[in-house]
C-alpha cells in the first residue's frame, strides 16, 4: 500500500513537466557552434523574426562583443533564426513571448521582454547577482534543461 502512494508520488512529479512549454531548441549545427561559444544558443522563439535580423546585421557590435562572422554564414545563422522566431515557426512559446512587444519594438535582448520579465518578476536582485547566476542571460543556471528548451521550474 505504502509502496504504491510512494510510485504515485513520483509519477506525477515527472509528469509536471510537461506542463511547461518546450521552447524548440536550435538544431542546426552551425548556428549551434556560432552562437553556443559564449553564451547557450538561445532559442529563436525567445524574439520576434526583426529582432534576430537586426542583431545578425550588427555582429561586430554585439552586447560589447565583437561577435563577427564571414557574411554568408552570418546571413544562413540569420535564416536559421528568422524560421524559428516568436512570430514565425515558434510554435505555443513564440506566441507567448509576443504578447506585450509592440510591432514597432525590435527587443534584442530576451531579458528585456514584457514575458521573461514578468515570468522573473519575483527574484530578487540578491538573486541574480549570485556568482552562479551572475547575469539574466544565463539560463542554464536556473533552468538546467534550458539548452533542450525546457523551462519548467526546478
Ligand atoms: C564572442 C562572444 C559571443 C558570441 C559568439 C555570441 N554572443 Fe550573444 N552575447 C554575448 C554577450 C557578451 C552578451 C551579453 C550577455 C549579458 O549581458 O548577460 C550576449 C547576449 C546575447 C543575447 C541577449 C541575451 C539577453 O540578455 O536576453 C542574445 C539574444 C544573443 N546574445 C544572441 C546571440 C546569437 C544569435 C549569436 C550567434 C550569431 C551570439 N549571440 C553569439 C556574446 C556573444
Ligand atoms: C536566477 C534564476 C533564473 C535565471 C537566470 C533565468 N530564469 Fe527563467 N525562471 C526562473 C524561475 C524561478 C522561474 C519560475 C517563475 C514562476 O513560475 O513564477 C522562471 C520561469 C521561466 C519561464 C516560464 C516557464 C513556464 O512555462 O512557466 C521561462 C520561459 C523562462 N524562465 C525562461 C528563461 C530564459 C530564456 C532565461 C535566460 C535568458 C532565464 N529564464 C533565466 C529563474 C531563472
Amino acid at each position: 500500500m505504502m509502496k504504491r502512494i510512494i510510485l504515485a508520488a513520483v509519477f506525477s512529479l515527472s509528469a509536471l513537466p510537461a506542463l511547461a512549454d518546450h521552447v524548440r531548441p536550435v538544431t542546426d549545427p552551425e548556428t549551434l557552434k556560432a552562437c553556443g561559444e559564449c553564451h547557450m544558443a538561445f532559442q529563436p522563439a525567445f524574439l520576434p523574426a526583426r529582432s534576430w535580423t537586426r542583431m545578425m546585421g550588427q555582429l561586430s557590435d554585439h552586447f560589447g562583443d565583437n561577435a563577427g562572422m564571414a557574411s554568408d554564414k552570418a546571413e544562413r545563422i540569420r535564416q536559421v533564426l528568422v524560421a524559428g522566431a516568436a512570430d514565425t515557426g515558434g510554435g505555443k512559446a513564440g506566441r507567448k513571448a509576443l504578447r506585450g512587444i509592440a510591432l514597432s519594438e525590435t527587443p534584442l535582448r530576451i531579458t528585456e521582454t514584457p514575458r521573461f520579465i514578468a515570468k522573473h518578476e519575483r527574484i530578487s536582485e540578491r538573486e541574480w547577482k549570485r556568482p552562479e547566476v551572475m547575469t539574466r542571460s544565463n539560463c542554464v543556471a536556473c533552468h538546467r534543461g534550458a539548452e533542450t528548451g525546457s523551462y519548467e521550474d526546478e
